[in-house]
């Protein structure tokens, strides 16, 4: 039988992934319920994401702006909204920022998760709610390690994290387990492979290079460009959360990804080739501006991920092709140019700055 929540709470949800879910939820699903978004606005989040969701959901869409690691202020929305289902996109999610400052990094997926799973406590557990309930904690590949030529990750394969970032996520990984085993908390788990698609902050491999191309600027590829990664469509990723809250037994761990292997090179030349056609150039205009450059520290060969348990337990199904989502996501990036200056303030160039500043070979 399918979940049927009142009241979902997602962390998270002005950012890249958060906002694609909460998108899905309202336009896509049966879901009659409201969505509460609780969100700091860190430097990549926006809420021009959700300005239709604003418009055309009114009275069960509300945005809390919270910082996770802030207890008092999570308590209140507990209190006010009391959910039934919390959906925890929240965290900071870029591997270069957490080689250059993990603290944030630290505070945020581990603390934060703390915090959340705390309240999830006090409000389902200590107050023996009846409803049903269900913790969902959204995270990420990376806690398994890195891969050689060969193997992939399984729900079974062991945690082995390797940058700030990922060792953070492994961190609340573990304790949202933690929780499940000790207190009996309903929680589920998953772990996705690199996401692509609309409102994805640009400093990500995929819409910084559409963005570089766009200004005729270098495009910065990492070492020899032959790391490797799994690409999947936002929207099939959100997809899966939604199996997964709506459906999964808890206590599962699932991983999702796309069987979509690139390596990064041939990722950027495709791009390339896309941006140019889109844009009336010749086939190879763009490919001038490749730019190897040193090597980001202790980057991960490659991640390659088995999702049959959702395929089989859930029939959840990647719907989008790699050929059309990049498509779509050009386009998306074309035509949005009023999100793409809101986006690039002067936060965003000083990033690119610090981050590309020493990485000349
Ligand atoms: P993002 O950086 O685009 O968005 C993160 C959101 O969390 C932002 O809106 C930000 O303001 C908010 N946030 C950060 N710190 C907060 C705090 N202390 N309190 C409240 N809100 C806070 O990230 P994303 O790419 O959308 O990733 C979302 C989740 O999915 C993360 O947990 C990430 O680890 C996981 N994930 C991402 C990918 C990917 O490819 N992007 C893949 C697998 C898993
Ligand atoms: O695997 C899931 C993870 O995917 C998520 O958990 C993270 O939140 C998300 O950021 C992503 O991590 P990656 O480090 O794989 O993504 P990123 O887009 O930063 O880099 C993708 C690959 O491209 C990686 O091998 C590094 C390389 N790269 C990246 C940038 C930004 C470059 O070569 N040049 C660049 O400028």
């Amino acid at each position: 039988m399918k979940r049927d929540f009142s009241c979902i709470l997602v962390t998270g949800g002005a950012g890249f992934i958060g906002a694609n879910f909460i998108r899905y939820v309202f336009y896509k699903t049966e879901f009659r319920g409201i969505i509460v978004n609780v969100d700091k606005l860190t430097y990549s989040a926006n809420l021009k994401n959700l300005e239709d969701i604003e418009r055309d959901f009114k009275d069960r869409y509300y945005f809390e702006k919270v910082d996770i690691c802030d207890r008092k202020a999570l308590d209140i929305v507990f209190k006010e909204y009391a959910p039934d289902c919390v959906v925890h996109f929240a965290a900071e999610s870029h591997v270069d920022r957490s080689i250059l400052g993990p603290e944030a990094f630290i505070k945020t997926n581990i603390f934060g998760t703390f915090n959340l799973l705390e309240l999830a406590k006090k409000y389902w557990i200590e107050k023996n709610s009846l409803s049903e309930k269900l913790f969902h904690h959204v995270s990420t590949d990376e806690v398994y390690g890195s891969l050689g030529k060969k193997g992939y990750f399984y729900e079974t394969t062991p945690y082995g994290p390797r940058s700030p970032y990922s060792a953070s996520k492994a961190g609340s990984d573990h304790l949202v387990r933690a929780y499940f085993h000790t207190y009996n908390l309903p929680v589920t788990i998953s772990n996705c492979s690199n996401n692509y698609g609309p409102f994805q902050f640009p400093e990500k491999l995929i819409p910084l290079m559409i963005l570089n191309m766009l200004e005729e600027k270098p495009l910065p590829v990492y070492g020899d460009g032959k790391n490797v990664r799994d690409w999947l469509y936002v929207e099939d990723h959100c997809s899966a959360v939604w199996m997964i809250i709506s459906e999964s037994k808890v206590g599962e761990t699932y991983n999702i990804g796309g069987e979509n292997e690139w390596e990064n090179i041939k990722l950027v030349k495709k791009l390339c080739e896309i941006v140019a056609e889109k844009n009336g150039k010749k086939r190879d205009y763009y490919k001038r501006l490749i730019s190897f450059v040193k090597d980001r520290p202790g980057h991960d060969k490659r991640y390659a991920i088995k999702c049959d348990k959702i395929k089989k337990t859930l029939k959840w199904a990647r719907s989008v092709s790699f050929e059309e989502g990049l498509k779509v996501t050009v386009d998306w990036y074309l035509k949005n140019e009023e999100w793409i200056k809101s986006i690039k303030s002067g936060e965003y160039h000083r990033w690119i700055k610090k981050n590309y500043k020493d990485r000349k070979k």
